[in-house]
């Protein structure tokens, strides 16, 4: 009977070309789920195929949207959400993070922690998401082994304990040895290109690694693990699910190196669904209602059908197809037919699902990012926060006459999480903000593809924006008098303060101290 501990859902994080890919598809094929290297990116591109606006993704060769990938080893169900890798990542990417228990951070030896991981990290230490590392690409020539170890603990504030060592990298790459287990893995094959062997041994001084080793990996590993041992902290399973510490495991994807040891790992120590905060108590998973809540919407799937899917991420009891669930957003129940299960190779009805296990509810925009659905409308779920934009824009309408169409087509954008909008107070230009520019291209094109608006974008005279609020209602009245043309709405009524600068919000915060600026707003 499969059970919330027996899953782990997951998400990768890692700077564009460190290899999230590569692993997620060897991640699949080493648990089963594919039996071909390529067809991530293949399905990828097929998928993409079928909607006009995602020609952006093919285009620029990057996914835009998020997948969700299940496979099973050895009794143990793996939800791997896929985040968007790009630089111009949107709230999207940070919303998948609420919606996981663990994190697998990929960095490349070579290049060590890139801009993009940093800011994936920082979502991740927000929320205590516990982090596994995995060191990539050791075929090929890296850095030092305890430079990257020293750069993750620097720049990452973790502890960091490895957890394997490479014996050699690039040319003179001989294996890798778990400094937990013992064990040494081997290459194997005509190239010794891929992870073949494994050799028990009984520690570092078995004469068993003189014969398998050259005399001077040996002598290396032996000095490298002594110093290792002595240098970092031991791993320590809870100080790993607080997040404080970070286990370290190297390989390379390419060549199937470490990716059995990382799904170990993962089985092994990365945390089962815990207690998700909502008000007005944290929900346990082993609460027997069926609770859950939707961090991601994607419209369109289908040009033909105005369909959507909305995911939602099971937080407690056993979900069965069929179950009338309850909106936190209207309250009206939906009873939920056809929910969907993201295997890996195709989409698949799903009979029953249980707590981490995400679910694609096909709706007509019903379900909203950040509702909750439950059975007895009894919980909310909180922390899905609305980001402040780092990008606004005015949107110009090409022809008058599609005011409406125009503000129902933000609207349905912003409640997506595609992009977000704000009316100001005072006239009638619209202003959207994104967190990335990829956003604007996004809604430009799907503008004109699925609403049929001929808009264009201009510059504002803002840079950020700030959602403002305060316990006297007065002070906040003052504020928002003085700055009138300043002042606009969210897409759900709620006071925004636009800034010229990022030094303005900082100005103003000073002069109204009883004024709160807010760069997320919770939803
Ligand atoms: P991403 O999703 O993080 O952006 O990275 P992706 O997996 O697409 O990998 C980026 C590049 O790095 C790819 O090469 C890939 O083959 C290579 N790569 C990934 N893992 C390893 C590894 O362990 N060792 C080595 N040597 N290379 C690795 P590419 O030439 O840019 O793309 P492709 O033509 O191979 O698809």
């Amino acid at each position: 009977m499969p059970t919330a501990s027996d899953r782990r859902t997951f998400a990768i994080i890692s700077h564009p070309d460190a290899g999230k890919t590569t692993l997620t598809e060897k991640l699949l094929l080493f648990g089963g789920a594919i039996h071909l290297a390529g067809e991530v990116k293949a399905r990828g591109a097929a998928r993409r195929a079928r909607s006009d606006w995602m020609k952006i993704e093919q285009q620029r060769g990057i996914s835009v949207t998020s997948s969700v990938m299940t496979f099973e080893r050895e009794g143990v169900t793996f939800n791997l959400l896929d985040t968007p890798g790009h630089e111009d990542f949107s709230e999207d990417t940070y919303r998948t993070l609420t919606a996981v228990d663990s994190a697998v951070m990929v960095i490349d030896v070579a290049k060590g922690i890139e801009s993009q991981t940093r800011k994936l990290f920082e979502v991740c230490r927000l929320r205590n998401v516990p982090i596994i590392t995995f060191v990539n690409k050791v075929d090929r020539e890296g850095r030092p082994v305890f430079e990257t170890l020293d750069e993750v603990a620097d720049l990452l504030q973790l502890d960091v304990t490895p957890m394997t060592w490479p014996v050699g990298m690039g040319g003179a790459f001989e294996g890798i040895y778990d400094l937990r287990s013992n064990r040494l893995l081997l290459p194997e094959g005509p190239s010794r290109e891929f992870q073949g062997k494994v050799v028990e041994t009984t520690g570092l001084d078995d004469p068993k690694l003189d014969e398998l080793l050259s005399a001077e990996g040996l002598a290396n590993l032996r000095e490298d693990a002594e110093l290792a041992m002595a240098g970092y902290a031991e791993f320590d399973g809870e100080a790993y699910r607080n997040g404080d510490l970070t286990p370290v495991y190297f390989g390379s994807a390419l060549k199937e190196f470490g990716v059995d040891s990382l799904i170990k790992a993962l089985a092994e120590y990365a945390p089962p669904p815990r207690p998700q905060p909502a008000e007005p108590a944290p929900v346990d998973p082993s609460n027997p209602e069926v609770t859950g809540f939707v961090f991601k919407v994607q419209a369109n799937m289908d040009p033909n059908h105005r369909d959507r899917i909305a995911f939602m991420r099971l937080c407690s009891g056993t979900f069965k197809r069929g179950m009338k669930l309850i909106p936190s957003g209207h309250g009206k129940p939906i009873a939920v037919h056809s929910p969907i299960l993201f295997f890996a190779r195709e989409r698949e009805l799903a009979d029953e699902a249980f707590p981490g296990d995400i679910i694609g509810i096909p709706n007509h925009g019903t379900l909203r990012v950040g509702d909750t659905l439950s059975e007895r409308a009894d919980v909310r779920f909180t922390g899905l926060p609305n980001f402040a934009p780092e990008i606004l824009r005015r949107v110009a309408l090409k022809d008058p006459t599609k005011t409406k169409q125009l503000r129902k087509a933000l609207d349905d954008m912003a409640e997506e999480g595609v992009t977000q909008v704000f009316y100001p107070e005072i006239g009638s230009n619209w202003i959207i903000g994104v967190v990335g520019q990829l956003q604007l291209e996004v809604l430009l094109s799907r503008l004109d593809a699925e609403y049929k608006v001929a808009a264009g974008l201009e510059p504002a005279p803002f840079e950020t924006a700030r959602w403002v609020s305060s316990e006297d209602p007065a002070d906040l009245k003052t504020f928002a008098d003085l700055n009138r043309t300043a002042m606009a709405k969210d897409r759900d009524g709620n006071p925004v303060f636009l800034a010229k600068s990022a030094w303005e919000v900082g100005y103003v915060a000073d002069r109204y101290p009883n004024v709160r600026f807010a760069a997320t707003r919770e939803r």
